[in-house]
């Protein structure tokens, strides 16, 4: 039997396990994966563990991401560029880090997209490591251009910046974003504004929309933010987070078991668990 597992801290509310064991059981693999809480100060340990125990691949999560690259031998160049690893694969005896979140994203805006990606004008909203994994990741595909809005404003420059050695790239003020909202075709909130719904505040005003835009929102829970709702309402295109969450997992599959996973199975499992 082949191990796999997620760790992060906290863990216990992760939908990884059900979603890929029900990936291992559909495609008769025999295989299980387990959520392994680990805190911060046992990652090393965490990392020597699944040496030792042989433990064929684990997603890396919250708080992990980027301090786990010291623990790893090879560094996948799209995570390096990202500076963060979500998925380690062990084979021979040495482990490799990647990062699927980012390309998870882009497969699923493309289904939706009738613009290519290298003509499209990106908005993202946030700078933290969720807005870099997908930041990045659309730099380096080659967006026309992405602006990069932030309540703090530093991190949004230097994370222009970063962007910047791949594709036309700016930081702004929230304000100076919401202000040129029709120039863009693709706006992203990565923030975690809109979880709470019960407090009412949405990432940027969505006044000035304009049309044949896509709204994203990397949250699923809920499954529409208050800001999906609005920008429905003006009659974009919505995505949430969930597409993202299946294709992270399923191309995480793709490097554990060298399959295509059964991505339409992992997202009714995920689902389910979300009632
Ligand atoms: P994650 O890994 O989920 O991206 P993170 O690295 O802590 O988490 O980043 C959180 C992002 O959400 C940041 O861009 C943060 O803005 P700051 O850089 O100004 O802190 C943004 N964020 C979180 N709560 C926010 C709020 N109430 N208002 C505006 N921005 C918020």
């Amino acid at each position: 039997k082949q191990v796999y597992g997620v760790i992060g801290d906290p863990i216990s509310h992760s939908l990884s396990p059900v979603m890929q064991e029900a990936a291992f059981k559909y495609c008769h693999l025999d295989a299980a994966y387990h959520a392994f809480h680990v805190p911060k100060q046992y990652l090393e340990q965490a990392v020597q563990g699944m040496r030792g125990l042989g433990v064929k691949g684990l997603n890396v999560t919250l708080p992990h991401k980027v301090e786990i690259m010291n623990f790893l031998d090879e560094i996948d160049p799209l995570a390096e560029k990202i500076g963060a690893v979500n998925t380690i694969v062990q084979e021979d005896g040495k482990l490799v880090g990647y990062n699927t979140d980012g390309e998870g994203y882009m497969q699923s805006l493309q289904p939706i997209s009738e613009k290519t990606i290298a003509s499209s004008r990106v908005l993202i909203i946030g700078a933290g490591g969720a807005a870099k994994g997908v930041a990045i990741t659309m730099a380096s595909y080659g967006v026309k251009e992405l602006v990069i809005t932030n309540r703090t404003l530093s991190k949004a420059e230097s994370l222009a910046q970063d962007c910047g050695k791949y594709t036309s790239s700016a930081a702004m003020p929230i304000g100076m974003a919401q202000a040129k909202l029709t120039e863009f075709d693709i706006i992203i909130n990565t923030t975690s504004i809109g979880m709470t719904p019960d407090i009412d505040t949405m990432p940027l005003s969505l006044e000035m929309l304009g049309k044949n835009v896509i709204v994203s929102d990397l949250i699923y829970t809920p499954f529409q933010t208050r800001f999906l709702l609005e920008a429905e309402k003006k009659g974009a295109k919505i995505l949430n987070g969930l597409d993202m969450f299946v294709n992270q997992g399923a191309l995480s599959f793709k490097y554990w078991t060298g399959q295509e996973a059964p991505r339409e199975i992992m997202k009714d499992v995920v689902m389910k668990e979300l009632g």
